[in-house]
C-alpha cells in the first residue's frame, strides 16, 4: 500500500502522547513540556469535558505541537477533527459507522482494531493504518507479527500498556510505524503541575527512540 500521508506522520512522529486532560488549564504547560522534551505528535482523548476545547486550545496557542483526538467513538467527535481541521484522529475500535464517516467527512482516522475481521473491516474500506488496542492485552509484539502474516500491507500504530521499557521492541516490526502511550503525561503530575517531570519523561522516551 502507498504511504498516506497520515502513514508518513505517524512513521515521522514514532511516539505519539495519548493524554487524558482534567482541566483546560493543564492544556499549555503540558503541551509545552512535551515540545521541549521532543514529544511533539499529541493525542487529546475525548473521555473527559475537557478534551475538546484543550485541543484547539494547543492547536491554537502551541504551533509546535501536533495535535489530534483520542477516544473517537462516535460521528460527531469526527466532525470536531474536520471543524478544527486536525490531522488525526484515533478510535479504540473500528465500528462500521465511524468507518464510514471519517471517509465521508475526510477526516485523517485511525481505528482501533483487536482481531482479524476487525482489521478486515477498516482494509477492505481503504484504511492502511490501524492501532493495535489494547496492544499488551491482545497480544502485543507477538500478534503484530502474526497479523503481518495475512495483513503485511497494513501498518499499526500500537497503544494499550505501552511503556519506555517495551516500546522498542513494537518500533523494531516492520508493520509498525509509531507507539502512542499515557505514562508520558500522568494524572498525577498534570494535577502537581509537575511539567519538568513530563518533559523529562518526553525527552527520555525520545531517548531511547534514538538508540
Ligand atoms: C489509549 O487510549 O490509546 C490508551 O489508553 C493508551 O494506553 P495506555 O494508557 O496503556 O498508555
Amino acid at each position: 500500500m502507498t504511504a498516506t500521508p497520515l502513514a508518513d506522520l505517524l512513521s515521522d512522529a514514532r511516539l505519539v502522547a495519548v493524554l487524558t486532560i482534567e482541566s483546560v488549564d493543564h492544556a499549555i504547560p503540558l503541551a509545552r513540556a512535551l515540545v521541549a522534551g521532543g514529544v511533539r505528535t499529541l493525542e487529546i482523548t475525548l473521555r473527559t469535558a475537557a478534551g475538546a476545547p484543550a485541543a484547539k486550545l494547543i492547536r491554537e496557542k502551541v504551533p509546535q505541537a501536533i495535535v489530534g483526538l483520542g477516544t473517537v467513538t462516535q460521528r460527531r467527535d469526527l466532525e470536531l477533527a474536520r471543524d478544527l481541521e486536525l490531522p488525526f484522529a484515533f478510535s479504540p475500535g473500528a465500528t462500521v459507522e465511524l468507518l464510514d464517516a471519517a471517509m465521508a467527512l475526510g477526516v485523517p482516522f485511525v481505528p482501533g482494531i483487536a482481531t482479524a475481521s476487525e482489521l478486515i473491516q477498516a482494509m477492505i474500506r481503504g484504511y492502511g493504518v490501524v492501532k493495535l488496542f489494547p496492544a499488551e492485552q491482545v497480544g502485543g509484539v507477538g500478534a503484530l507479527k502474526a497479523f503481518g502474516g495475512p495483513f503485511p500491507a497494513m501498518r499499526f500504530n500500537p497503544t494499550g500498556g505501552v511503556t519506555e521499557a517495551n516500546m522498542r521492541d513494537y518500533l523494531n516490526l516492520p508493520n509498525v510505524v509509531a507507539v502512542g502511550g499515557s505514562w508520558i503525561a500522568p494524572l498525577a503530575d498534570m494535577r502537581a503541575g509537575n511539567w519538568a517531570g513530563i518533559e523529562d519523561r518526553a525527552r527520555r522516551a525520545m531517548a531511547t527512540l534514538a538508540v
